[in-house]
């Protein structure tokens, strides 16, 4: 049966997906796997963050005090992430954890998430998020929690072809300590640090791409499945 139809034929409820893993960890291929394969809606949660980087670096903003806080987010309520081929830089990558940080750039950043799966709810069979709280904090009801964890000079590898690829001159060593600092600051800050959250499966997606996509098939085919037989009962 078309996986893509079925739960628009049985008008199901959309399931909820959420994949969190430190920087690079594969969870965004992974994320662009599930929309393509079952045609949900995928929410990349990072981009958020690396836009408001983007703006304070560009508009030299500084975020230190409650007011200049405040007054930033009164600004950019609805935060647009269309337009997002640029972000991925170093510089980028390094001040969206430092936004991040911030309690109210959290909160905000959250609300415009939920807003988007609330304005698509009807649209979709399901919604896939990845990022760093999205089943700790942002979606802790999900269907399916995943946590992609990958060997760290596996990650560094990977994200530096990516930018390469993408034309920036960079050396290696210069990407493995980014995504070190990078994942100290995301595991260890006060507000929605990176864990394992509550009744996550955990993926370690080191070595084979092709069976992380097989894993994680064959666990939203059983769930979606699940959820029929439970719709016809
Ligand atoms: O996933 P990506 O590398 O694009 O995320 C950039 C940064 O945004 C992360 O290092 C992290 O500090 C922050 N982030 C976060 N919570 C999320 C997604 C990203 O704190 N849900």
């Amino acid at each position: 049966m078309n996986l893509r139809n079925r739960s628009k034929s049985f008008k199901l409820k959309p399931i909820i997906i959420t994949i969190d893993g430190g920087a690079a960890s594969g969870k965004g291929t992974i994320a662009k796997f599930i929309k393509k394969e079952f045609n949900f809606f995928h929410i990349d949660s990072g981009i958020y963050y690396r836009k408001i980087a983007k703006i304070v670096i560009e508009k030299k903003i500084v975020l230190n005090k409650k007011k200049e806080i405040l007054d930033f987010i009164n600004k950019y309520k609805k935060i647009n992430i269309a337009n997002n081929r640029s972000l991925r830089s170093l510089k980028i990558s390094k001040k969206s954890s430092e936004v991040a940080k911030i309690k109210e750039i959290r909160n905000l950043i959250n609300s415009n998430q939920k807003r988007l799966v609330k304005e698509n709810l009807k649209k979709y069979p399901g919604f896939v998020i990845d990022g760093r709280d999205i089943g700790s904090v942002v979606f802790k009801k999900a269907d399916i929690k995943l946590y992609i964890s990958t060997n760290q000079k596996i990650r560094a590898k990977r994200r530096y072809k990516e930018l390469i690829d993408r034309g920036e001159r960079i050396i290696y060593s210069n990407v493995l300590n980014e995504i070190k600092i990078r994942d100290e600051k995301d595991k260890n800050r006060k507000y929605s640090p990176l864990i394992i959250p509550e009744k996550a499966i955990t993926i370690d997606n080191s070595c084979n791409l092709q069976k992380t996509k097989k894993l994680i098939k064959n666990l939203i085919i059983k769930k979606l499945s699940n959820n029929k037989k439970n719709a016809n009962k």
